[in-house]
């Protein structure tokens, strides 16, 4: 599994009222293992008493700055985003995994591309640091942003958007949409929903022309801007999306209840990493196939155990699990028989299953 650095905190700096921005300070003799990709994100870490708590959050600078910063929104009892939006400091030190993620396409400095961007609150953190690769890099780029908030005051780095829309003129457009501030343009007031993404294909989207999409935000605006987008003409392996968790639907709940039942007591569970095999059986009372493999003393990889980021991806040798959610395997990861470890419920009495691959 990767390994953690700690770094020291360079500059803790409020953007909004709740959301912080931490930039960190990577010695030049780790620069090489943190160079990153616009739209990857940082896994942070810090022991609670005996607990280990990470979380990851994307990176909101551009490999263009030479800068690693993170932009952190408070969630309501979220024990890290409170952390680090009340208690942080800098010269502070913090455990970081390097950058890892897919969110992000390969940038082409020959291409002339036009990019399509859909973002609500903080799901602007990968955004901004695309936006702002790709218009870097490929002077023939255009990009338009569609960015969602509850009112002005709440935009995340309105500011560095609006300087990015000026340094880059012409070839950046932004709209703004806003949940509970009424403007004179309907359009721009209220969710995204389908209506008004066909009004924007209609109108400010030129369909035919967009070659990438990248949605970041909540999975009903998320699937809903999708949807739509592919029945307006696009097609939809060019829409790229990174869902931003806030909780287990009703038919998220409903579905782990009744896998909670098909769970199999005292699976006897195989672990292969790093050439080395793991054992050890699974009780009742075990959440998840990672959290029984952490408690029995393997040195498993993870970062969000929400099922998004797929750093605890293993897969299946042997036996059959379910997951309660997956955000990130796709159809043919699964017919491969990849698994998301931290939402696996073994249904055999044994299951084997390998990280190595
Ligand atoms: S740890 Fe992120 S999907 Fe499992």
């Amino acid at each position: 599994m990767s390994n953690v650095y700690p770094l020291q905190i360079k500059a803790v700096e409020k953007e909004t009222d709740d959301c912080t921005v931490v930039s960190f300070d990577v010695p030049d003799e780790l620069k090489a293992e943190f160079q990153f990709q616009q739209g990857q994100h940082l896994t942070l870490e810090r022991q609670n008493g005996d607990e280990t708590i990470r979380r990851s959050y994307s990176l909101c600078s551009s490999p263009v700055d030479d800068e690693w910063q993170v932009a952190v929104k408070e969630i309501p009892e979220g024990r890290f985003s409170t952390f680090i939006n009340r208690e942080l400091k800098a010269n502070d030190q913090l455990n970081v995994l390097p950058p890892s993620g897919e969110f992000g396409v390969p940038v082409d400095t020959k291409a002339s591309k036009n990019y399509l961007f859909f973002a609500a609150g903080s799901g602007i953190t990968p955004i901004i640091s695309m936006i702002k690769t790709h218009l870097a890099k490929e002077p023939n780029s255009k990009c338009q942003l569609f960015y969602l908030n509850k009112t002005a005051g709440s935009i995340i780095f309105k500011e560095r958007l609006e300087q990015l829309r000026n340094q880059f003129f012409g070839r950046l457009e932004i709209y703004y949409f806003l949940t509970r501030e009424q403007r004179d343009i309907e359009l721009f007031n209220g969710r995204l929903d389908a209506d008004k993404v066909n009004t924007l294909c209609n109108t400010l989207i030129d369909i035919d022309e967009v070659n990438d999409v990248f949605i970041c935000g909540p999975e009903q605006m998320l699937f809903t801007i999708r949807d739509t987008l592919v029945e307006n003409g696009l097609a939809k392996d060019r829409i790229h999306y990174e869902l931003f968790v806030t909780g287990l639907s009703e038919a998220d709940k409903a579905r782990v209840s009744q896998l909670r039942e098909q769970q199999k007591s005292g699976s006897k569970i195989t672990i292969l990493d790093g050439g080395k095999e793991f054992h050890f059986t699974m009780s009742q009372e075990d959440d998840n196939v990672l959290d029984a493999g952490l408690k029995a003393g393997a040195d498993l990889p993870f970062a969000c155990k929400g099922g998004v980021c797929s750093t605890c991806k293993c897969k299946i040798i042997e036996g059959e699990a379910e997951m309660k959610i997956n955000y990130a395997l796709e159809e043919d990861e699964l017919d491969k028989k990849y698994l998301l470890s931290c939402q696996a419920i073994p249904t055999t009495d044994k299951l084997v299953i390998d990280y190595d691959v």
